[in-house]
């Protein structure tokens, strides 16, 4: 989608459609005196009232060049923010696309920087489809979207950055497994790496194997797609050198602990931590923020074989530290652990991981905040005020050290599952026991990473989920 800012009138704009942000209890005078009190018959009627993501649309408004005038609705002024001015934009496009607008402008007054970014961002957004592999495709996709607004070229640029990369995510996470394995999730990182100019490099089995990272190789040895730990780098003058680092399973069947047959198709989604981590390293080459970032996947699939890991068997990891794996489903975290140490050994001075590691964290959060857990409480607070800033909703959850005691294994340092309770803490202070004191996040995005239904602003399906956090976070260091 093309997009762009303009510094016009309504009546100038030739468009297929004009959306008007309309807020409860005022009506746009301008344009309600040019359409001859359309505004004040659609609130009469009781068609139209402001309330959110409701829309009224008048055809062949008079005075205005564009086909249509659309009224959105925007609810209270006072509550009106960056995240509603995206989903306003969002379901503008989803509605307008599917009667045929190819060009889309939405009126805003002043110089509002803010929300021109987040209207672009919610119509990229809400523009994205999932049906590309269908041999005749329903979506049908709008062309061009313009705000009107006095807000700068580089906003708008910086917006459509962002949410391209976003949707880049989506795209990866909605492939199928067998078309998307660890090779070619390999494969697209490393194109996306030489297009936008990043460093790329790709650790294979032997090389993970002469380094010792066996916690990652036991989840990948029951399969015949090779894993590979994919590391991709950004290079800036900085002596803090921050870690993405995004769990990339391609496929999670659990392995011999295997999942129920019911929704497992769904679990292709298990790399969408991984491709969060691909996306925001998009957005970071073309708005080059000053700290130094290094992405991590560890990229494998979990698959039931003559040759997968077994309930019960004891692996090394990276760090030196031994694990009993008791369910191999529980395969997040034990691929994780040997990216974090490498990232260590790398040198970056502050980490986050997105994953979607459990279950558990669906049970206590639902499909609406992002789970997260800290080791240290500044690298806490700058990750939540990305994420506030970008109106990503996040949850703070506890790590106390008396969750120590449900990790406790007979054989080994560690085993891969605590008990029957807090099942998203005990993944998350797994985790934790790899990090070494480096300040650490991790992002548990098994609720939020995948809608099972359509939002009016969002399709089914990808989310895209944490890649604006992390370039926010980026950017802001
Ligand atoms: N990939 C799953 C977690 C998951 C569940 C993601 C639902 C998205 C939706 C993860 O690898 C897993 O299987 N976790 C287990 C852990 C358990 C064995 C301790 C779980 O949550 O059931
Ligand atoms: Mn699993
Ligand atoms: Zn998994």
């Amino acid at each position: 989608m093309r997009t762009s800012v303009e510094n016009t009138s309504a009546p100038a704009i030739e468009a297929d459609a004009i959306v008007v942000l309309c807020f409860e209890k005022t009506i746009p005078a301008e344009l309600n005196t040019l359409t001859s009190g359309w505004f004040d018959e659609i609130i009469a009627t009781g068609e139209f009232s402001g309330k959110p993501l409701e829309f009224a649309i008048l055809h062949r408004p008079a005075g205005l060049k564009a086909k249509r005038l659309v009224a959105a609705g925007c609810g209270p002024a006072d509550k009106f923010d960056g995240a509603a001015m995206r989903r306003v934009a969002g379901a503008a496009v989803r509605n307008l696309k599917v009667s045929g607008a190819k060009s889309i402008a939405l009126l805003l007054e002043g110089d509002l920087a803010k929300q021109t970014a987040a209207a672009i961002e919610g119509a990229i957004l809400g523009n994205f489809e999932t049906d590309t592999r269908k041999s005749e495709r329903e979506a049908k996709e709008v062309e061009s979207f313009t705000v009107i607004s006095t807000a700068t070229a580089a906003i708008a640029d910086h917006a459509k950055i962002l949410a391209d990369s976003q949707n880049l995510t989506r795209d990866l996470v909605n492939e199928p497994a067998n078309i998307l394995t660890p090779g070619e999730l390999a494969r697209r990182a490393q194109a996306m790496a030489v297009e936008c100019g990043l460093d790329c490099e790709i650790l294979d089995r032997d090389r993970m194997k002469q380094l010792g990272m066996g916690s990652l190789l036991g989840v990948a040895q029951g399969s015949l797609e090779p894993p590979y730990l994919i590391v991709l780098r950004y290079k800036a003058e900085s002596t803090d050198h921050l870690a993405l680092i995004g769990k990339g399973v391609t496929f999670d069947t659990g392995g011999v602990s295997i999942k129920p047959a019911d929704g497992m198709e769904k679990m292709k989604y298990d790399m969408a931590g991984g491709a969060a981590v691909i996306g925001a390293m998009r957005a970071i080459a073309h708005l080059k923020p000053k700290v130094s970032v290094t992405a991590l996947i560890p990229a494998v699939e979990n698959m039931v074989s003559h040759n997968a890991q077994r309930p019960g068997d004891i692996v090394t990891a990276l760090n030196g530290k031994t694990i009993e794996v008791l369910n191999t489903d529980a395969e997040g975290r034990l691929i994780l652990v040997d990216a974090i140490e490498y990232a260590r050994r790398l040198g970056v001075t502050h980490m986050v991981d997105a994953a979607t590691l459990t279950g558990a964290i669906v049970v206590a959060l639902g499909h609406v905040h992002v789970g997260v857990f800290a080791n240290d409480d500044a690298m806490l607070n700058r990750v939540m005020a990305a994420a506030k800033s970008q109106g990503e909703k996040m949850w703070h959850m506890p790590l106390d050290d008396e969750y120590k005691e449900y990790l406790k294994s007979s054989f080994a340092d560690l085993p891969n599952i605590g008990g029957r309770w807090g099942g998203a803490i005990t993944a998350a202070y797994f985790i934790k026991e790899f990090t070494g004191g480096t300040p650490w996040v991790h992002l548990d995005i098994a609720g939020t990473a995948w809608l099972d239904d359509a939002k009016p602003y969002m399709a089914k399906g990808p989310s895209g989920v944490a890649v604006r956090t992390f370039v926010d976070l980026a950017m802001n260091w």
